[in-house]
């Protein structure tokens, strides 16, 4: 019988093409996010599989719960949980909204960590499935003028790495998937395309970088940090002191 893959996000950006990958690999789908006229157009586009739209902005009350009610009134038992909806907020933290940044911590911490637990208690049951969440390469150093969104993504990495060590023997395997800036509608989000950051590099595609980190959930790695200069600068950044970091992100980060 064919399963199912749940991907939140899945509007645009990386969950679109999560979804597009998934459908590839003959997964039903179930479709999550507010723009319901965007997921209802990519749903068209998968013909040879089933495709479920769910559109609900996950940081309403009682969200989570009512997502876990409506796959449970399908009968729909999910196989693959890609957790990748989630934004950023591009300012000084005393010049930040609150209201969106606590927005933004009910999306990348509570809700990621609300489906990981709902929908993997049948996964544990089962004794199998795959949960990929979305983290970023801001989950390995402090993020001046992003200092929220750095850290939410460093709970997600946190959380990932213990719970794919405690569900060792359990044959549920938990990636969390660190991009580094990837072309999508992040930025236009975040409101940060005049970072120096943004300016200086050219962003890998949606595409490949959901494709590396499928690739990597389905081998069972636990961490995902996508290209290789991501990957020497983790490596460095472990090595380095903290505060030179710190002061090497601020520079990356500024106006
Ligand atoms: N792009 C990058 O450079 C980058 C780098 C590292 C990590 N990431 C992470 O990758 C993930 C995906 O982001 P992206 O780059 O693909 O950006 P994106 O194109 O802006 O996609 C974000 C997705 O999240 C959904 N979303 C936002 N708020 C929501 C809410 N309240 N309820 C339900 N869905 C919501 C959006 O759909 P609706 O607007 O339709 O709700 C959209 O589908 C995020 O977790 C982000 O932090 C991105």
């Amino acid at each position: 019988m064919r399963k199912t893959a749940l991907i939140t996000g899945a509007s645009s950006g990386l969950g679109k093409e999560f979804a597009k990958q998934l459908a590839e690999k003959d997964y039903n789908l179930v479709l999550v996010a507010r723009r319901e006229n965007l997921l209802k157009d990519l749903a068209r586009k998968f013909s040879q599989v089933k495709v479920h739209v769910f559109a609900i902005d996950l940081t309403a009350q009682n969200a989570v719960e009512d997502l876990v009610k409506y796959l449970s009134d399908q009968k729909l038992s999910i196989h693959v949980l890609i957790n990748n909806a989630g934004f950023g907020d591009y300012a000084r933290f005393d010049e930040a909204d609150i209201g969106k940044l606590q927005n933004m911590i009910d999306l990348n911490v509570k809700v990621l960590t609300g489906l990981m637990y709902y929908i993997s208690q049948q996964m544990i049951r089962r004794q199998s499935g795959y949960i990929l969440n979305v983290a970023s390469t801001a989950a390995f150093q402090p993020g001046p003028m992003m200092a929220t969104y750095f850290a939410t993504k460093h709970y997600v990495l946190a959380l990932s790495e213990a719970v794919a060590h405690e569900w060792k023997a359990k044959g549920v395997k938990v990636c969390a998937l660190c991009p580094g800036p990837t072309a999508t509608e992040f930025f236009n989000q975040a409101d940060m395309n005049n970072s120096t950051m943004m300016k200086s590099i050219k962003l890998p595609s949606a595409e490949e970088v959901s494709r590396f980190g499928l690739d990597n959930l389905f081998k069972g790695k636990t961490v995902a940090v996508h290209g290789f200069l991501n990957r020497f600068l983790v490596f460095i950044g472990r090595l380095a002191p903290r505060n030179t970091i710190t002061a090497l992100t601020a520079k990356a980060l500024k106006k």
